[in-house]
């Protein structure tokens, strides 16, 4: 099938090299001139594993193009939408991305086609989108909504191996074009209505998010009562009714969805009349999880002024380069709004943090750079490189209190003390 895939994020990319894989012609829309000049030289603006062999292959099979002009998308049997849908501070989602697409859409397109919505919007927007702007188009423009649940670091495994596909829609041959495009992906292909499979990816998002804010307050209470995270969440887990996944305690999500999503349904909750609470604590959680970070290096540090401390992980989680919501951000900031001087690494953030800053952090080379002349270690984000350091070098050019803080619980307590430093984590108990 010809497929035009609209803004070359992580989504759209990983969507339109995956369907070019399947032999489909694909066209990728990006209107980022530098992230397109990348995509014409067939070279993946994000980080993400296995991407830039799988465009490659694309491109060498010749399936797979990329342009800045919505023009090209007129002929297409399907239009996939994967720009950006950020929220406000307020939690509301900026649609204007999505609006300002379709408005143009509507003009260009002269034959019949199927618009395949992937961007995360709000339950209710397919509908509006319907009304307000496709019934108004010359030609018949079917919708289909069809959210994504790809993971950044192992988007090409869930693209490939899904849990489940959801498509909402209401015209049965778009519906059936939708699953035939899909068709060599071995997983349940799940029909609903339009505004049932919106919900999905936001309920979906929310529950996993609680997973993560509730293991999170357990193992707070694990610290208060001598009870230890590491044996209590596997135990837990092991019910298969509650499932061992998304129970790693530590700093909390981050990342460019669950806070997105989380703050996004309890906006249009609130709209509605509704009042989420259970929603809103798991919000609240999750930004007292980054404090209570800040508040353990001030007690064993005895308070924050001048101390040095190093923050090892800026991205919001490993096998990324994205940093959007990373505890890290935060911590960051108030550490260095109390007066500490701040040390940072990260194998592949580094360049996307220190936007964020102007001169306050010192941003280093690696991790033992980082560590040098520190009193205290924060870890972030559990990369491998991090995990495998060798502490004992790393003790021997740190100073007293030779304080480690494992924000997720990634490290290994007991070398860890046998080398000398003073060490918490998580619910893990301090040696
Ligand atoms: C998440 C969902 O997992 C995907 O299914 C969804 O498609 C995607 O959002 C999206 O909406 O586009 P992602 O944000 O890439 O994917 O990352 P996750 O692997 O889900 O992790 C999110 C955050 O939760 C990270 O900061 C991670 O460190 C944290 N986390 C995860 C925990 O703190 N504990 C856990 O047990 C699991």
């Amino acid at each position: 099938m010809k497929i035009t895939v609209i803004g070359m994020g992580y989504v759209g990319l990983v969507t339109a090299c995956g369907l070019a894989s399947f032999g489909h012609q694909v066209l990728g829309v990006e209107k980022n001139h530098s992230k397109l000049k990348k995509l014409m030289q067939f070279e993946s603006p994000i980080y993400e594993q296995g991407l830039d062999e799988l465009l490659n292959k694309a491109a060498a099979e010749g399936d797979i193009q990329f342009t800045t002009e919505l023009n090209g998308a007129d002929g297409s049997d399907l239009i996939f939408i994967t720009v950006g849908t950020p929220s406000t501070n307020s939690g509301h989602v900026d649609l204007s991305q999505v609006y300002t697409v379709i408005n143009q859409l509507v003009h260009i397109i002269t034959k019949p086609t199927i618009l395949v919505m992937k961007s995360t919007v709000p339950p209710g927007t397919g509908e509006k989108i319907i009304r307000r702007f496709l019934n108004k188009c010359k030609t018949e423009v079917n919708y289909i909504s069809n959210p994504e649940f790809l993971r950044e670091g192992k988007a090409l495994l869930d693209w490939f191996y899904p849990d489940r596909i959801v498509i909402g829609g209401k015209n049965n041959d778009s519906i059936q074009q939708v699953k035939n495009i899909y068709k060599k992906i071995n997983a349940p292909k799940l029909v609903m209505g339009i505004t049932s499979a919106e919900m999905v990816k936001y309920a979906s998002n929310a529950f996993l998010a609680t997973k993560i804010s509730f293991i999170n307050e357990i193992a707070n209470i694990c610290d208060l009562l001598g009870a230890d995270i590491d044996e209590v969440a596997p135990a837990v887990g092991m019910d298969k009714r509650i499932g061992s996944d998304f129970l790693r305690a530590g700093l909390g999500y981050g990342g460019s969805c669950f806070p997105k999503d989380t703050k996004g349904l309890n906006f249009i909750s609130t709209l509605h009349g509704y009042n989420f609470n259970l929603l809103k604590a798991v919000i609240e959680v999750n930004f007292q999880q980054r404090l209570k970070a800040v508040h353990k290096l001030h007690t064993m540090l005895g308070g924050l002024a001048g101390k040095k401390i190093a923050v090892m992980g800026l991205t919001f989680k490993p096998g990324t380069d994205d940093v959007r919501e990373s505890p890290a951000l935060d911590i960051l900031s108030l550490l260095a709004s109390e007066g500490a001087v701040v040390k940072a690494c990260d194998p592949h953030g580094k360049d996307n943090a220190s936007k964020y800053f102007s001169r306050k952090i010192i941003f280093c080379e690696d991790a033992y750079e980082c560590a040098k002349g520190v009193q205290a270690v924060l870890l972030n984000t559990e990369w491998p490189q991090f995990i495998h350091l060798n502490w004992s070098i790393i003790k021997q050019t740190m100073q007293t209190p030779y304080f480690v803080y494992d924000g997720r619980n990634a490290l290994d307590k007991k070398r860890l003390s046998k080398l000398g430093f003073k060490y918490c984590g998580v619910g893990r108990p301090c040696n």
